[in-house]
């Protein structure tokens, strides 16, 4: 990974729904455009309560449904994170305020939005909602939210990258 490279983290509350879904969608989308080698790309959450597990089932099998296959392990967000990424991407407004809570300074919480800020069509504080405890149906939601918003998430980091 050359050193220009932009470095994106997706997290959520457990990181094994949302985060891993926005993960592999941003990671589809990047190899569809070959920037692989431009952008490096990961998730967490700021929980602990699945570190080591696989995503759920039911966000893996939807995923795999459009052709994405989610490969993480869970694990929580560490400070230290602040200064590995330049994007700290959060699914909703507790865990942006959980992940600026850990922040220790005014950079740190520069590298923090909501993920869906990003999506033109999006009102302003949007959320990518918890699918945890519902049925299938949010867990297609959740992955046509992360595709709208990693879409142009990609086009803003590309733009930056032809800028400079
Ligand atoms: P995620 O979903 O934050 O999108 O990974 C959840 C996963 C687990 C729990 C809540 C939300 N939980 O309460 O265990």
């Amino acid at each position: 990974m050359p050193d220009q490279a932009v470095r994106v983290c997706f997290v959520c509350l457990g990181n094994i729904c949302r985060s891993p879904t926005a993960e592999g969608v941003m990671r589809k989308l990047v190899s569809d455009a070959d920037m692989e080698s431009l952008i490096e790309i990961d998730s967490a959450g700021t929980a602990a309560y699945h570190v080591g597990e696989r995503p759920d089932p039911r966000a893996r099998e939807a995923a795999l449904q459009r052709g994405i296959s989610l490969d993480s392990r869970a694990r929580r967000f560490e400070h230290e994170d602040f200064d590995r990424f330049d994007y700290v991407l959060a699914m909703d407004s507790e865990n942006l305020e959980n992940l600026r809570f850990l922040a220790s300074a005014p950079e740190h919480v520069d590298k923090t939005f909501l993920l869906r800020n990003f999506d033109p069509c999006s009102a302003a504080e949007a959320e990518v909602p918890d699918p945890y405890y519902g049925g299938d149906a949010g867990f297609e939601e959740v992955l046509d939210l992360c595709e709208a918003a990693c879409r142009a998430l990609l086009e803003k980091i590309a733009d930056r990258a032809q800028q400079s």
